[in-house]
């Protein structure tokens, strides 16, 4: 007989496609916003959930989950909004979706780093309103070409933003709790703390993970580390940045400009960044492309389907 699996939000065709194969679906085609109760009561009678970075299942509601539900597949690489400590002690198994989102969120720092620095968001309003004229000194910008770049998390993204980075000939830093090997530095500098990655930073991209220790780790003292007229930019999550203190820093233009993709209490937005104009945002968009979302839809299937035939899923990360 087949599993059955709750997915919480809608899937694209060709993943809906080959999750309706394998295993008894139950499917939420009208996208409504699950809150983590429908998503306890929803899966009830099911072995598995499929579900997505929005989803918060802490430990409160995982044990409320039903003793049926074995597994949780993440569609997303970041998984903080699952306690997957208290899915273990459940005997819940917990994956995630990494590797194949890694290009495409590695672009999305990119344009970010390049959005912010180039003044893309002023600019756009400038073009909009067609009244600009062509002088020396209008929305001069930051260059990063043969700046130094601080990365805030190596792992895979934070490689490939690293690995795009050189070709603007950036100088490379990076923090990491380990130091990594040397054929995965490929020349980059790394920093044992903050305050000499930040000192190193006139560019800074976060690619880090949230986790309890990189929680507001860019706060209001680590942000004076920074070279004054810093870029700073967040593809992670919101989490790892106090805001409060960042908005201060790009009032007094310690910080010369901000790039953010994802925010704290997302989709809302602190109401004081966006009366910034040195502020380039998007909507969370780091892993939308067609070809990483059906990748990431895979990956997510394929761990169901491992565990399901009794094999350990490729991305347990509990
Ligand atoms: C996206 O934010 C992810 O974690 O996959």
């Amino acid at each position: 007989m087949k599993k059955k699996v709750l997915v919480t939000k809608n899937l694209l065709k060709e993943t809906e496609e080959r999750v309706k194969k394998l295993f008894d679906v139950k499917l939420n085609k009208e996208e409504k916003p699950y809150t983590t109760e429908d998503i306890v009561e929803l899966s009830k009678d099911c072995d598995g959930i499929l579900c997505f970075g929005t989803n918060k299942i802490d430990a409160s509601a995982i044990d409320k989950l039903s003793n049926k539900v074995k597994i949780i597949a993440n569609y997303a690489v970041g998984f903080g909004n699952i306690d997957i400590d208290a899915a273990a002690k459940k005997g819940i198994v917990v994956t995630n979706t990494p590797e194949v989102l890694t290009e495409a969120t590695a672009d999305i720092s990119i344009l970010l780093l390049l959005g912010a620095s180039r003044r893309a968001y002023e600019g756009r309003k400038f073009a909009e309103e067609q009244s600009w004229s062509w002088k020396t000194d209008f929305l001069l910008g930051k260059q990063m070409s043969n700046r130094k770049l601080g990365i805030l998390g190596m792992g895979r993204i934070g490689r490939a933003v690293a690995k795009r980075a050189r070709g603007f000939g950036m100088e490379i830093h990076y923090h990491n709790r380990t130091k990594l090997a040397a054929h995965l530095e490929e020349g980059a500098i790394y920093h044992d703390n903050i305050k000499s990655l930040f000192n190193n930073s006139e560019f800074l991209s976060i690619n880090c993970p949230a986790t309890k220790e990189t929680t507001n780790l860019v706060n209001e003292q680590s942000i004076n580390y920074l070279p004054d007229g810093a870029v700073v930019t967040n593809a992670a999550r919101g989490d790892i940045i106090d805001d409060t203190a960042m908005i201060k820093a790009m009032k007094s233009g310690k910080v010369f400009a901000l790039g953010l993709d994802v925010y704290n209490g997302e989709p809302k937005i602190n109401p004081e960044y966006l009366k910034l104009n040195n502020l380039f945002l998007l909507p969370h968009l780091g892993s939308a492309t067609i070809r990483t979302r059906i990748d990431m839809g895979n990956r997510a299937i394929d761990n169901l389907e491992n565990f399901f035939q009794g094999k350990k899923p490729k991305d347990q990360v509990n």
